[in-house]
């Protein structure tokens, strides 16, 4: 059984009228959004899915959250603070591992690095690294490099990094999108119970709509960009774990679909 500390609830995320244009303003001309009137509220501790097809601007909209880049117009902001820059409290889990980890280093050596720059001393260093490189089914490799993992392992000990330095709000982009079926599903399960044993706030993105039921609390649905909204709010009351299988969720499969399908 792998111990996570316990957290103080992450405060909410307000996001209104957002928008997000990566072009240079043209005098008299409506500026290319590729997210336009962004209007949501993620509560601490939630666990949100945003939903929607390739290209429609979800990573933008993390990065945003992140404070990896900045908006064009709107309100973005954590409890009643706006976002203007990345912070300790928000983490991401990229699509890429390989944008996050340092080649250079071996897995253990990349699950400890936030830990390393924290100063913490190096027995607990490997006490907490140890726990998440096995919690992600990575012991035996914790001396290997990143050149010598696969695809879905470089994105196991990029979680495993993120975890270890115990954020309260995970920003996780497609982050299992790479794994096999078996890993994927072994993941989705230990992020659910971390999730619950650590009230951390979850916003996680998917384009696989079983992916968002079986895991989200809330699936917030964006639509075809550019000018990508939040087009549809589906609650999700349903206990966990959730099994595709019950009916409950094959009929919210089915409403999803449907949205995604007019
Ligand atoms: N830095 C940037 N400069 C210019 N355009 C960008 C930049 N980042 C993203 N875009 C554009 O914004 C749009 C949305 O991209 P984004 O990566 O947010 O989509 P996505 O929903 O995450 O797609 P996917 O599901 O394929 O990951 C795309 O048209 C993309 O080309
Ligand atoms: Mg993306």
């Amino acid at each position: 059984m792998i111990n996570v500390q316990p957290l103080r609830q992450s405060e909410p995320i307000h996001i209104e009228n957002l928008r997000k244009s990566f072009h240079a303003p043209v005098a008299n001309k409506e500026p290319h959004y590729i997210i336009k009137d962004i209007n949501l509220t993620i509560k601490g501790g939630e666990f949100f899915i945003l939903l929607g097809p390739s290209g429609c601007g979800k990573s933008t909209l993390l990065n945003l959250i992140a404070g990896f880049i900045g908006k064009t117009e709107g309100k973005i902001a954590l409890g009643g603070k706006e976002i203007q820059r990345p912070g300790s409290e928000r983490a991401m889990v990229f699509q890429q591992a390989d944008a996050s980890l340092f080649p250079w280093l071996t897995v253990r050596e990349n699950v400890e690095f936030g830990l390393k720059m924290k100063k913490l001393k190096k027995a607990e260093r490997h006490e907490i690294s140890s726990r998440y490189i096995e919690l992600v089914g990575l012991g035996g490799h914790a001396d290997k490099l990143p050149k010598e993992l696969s695809g879905g392992m470089k994105q196991r000990v990029q979680l495993a990094r993120v975890l270890a330095n115990d954020p309260a709000i995970l920003l996780m982009d497609e982050p299992f999108g790479a794994l096999d079926a078996m890993t994927r599903r072994t993941m989705q399960k230990e992020l659910i119970r971390i999730w619950r044993q650590t009230n951390k706030t979850v916003i996680f993105v998917t384009h696989d709509i079983q992916e968002a039921i079986l895991l989200g609390q809330r699936v917030g649905v964006m639509s075809v960009g550019p000018s990508s909204q939040i087009t549809d709010l589906h609650d999700i009351p349903l206990e966990y774990p959730r099994d595709l299988s019950d009916p409950k969720v094959l009929e919210l499969l089915g409403t999803i679909q449907n949205h995604f399908d007019e």
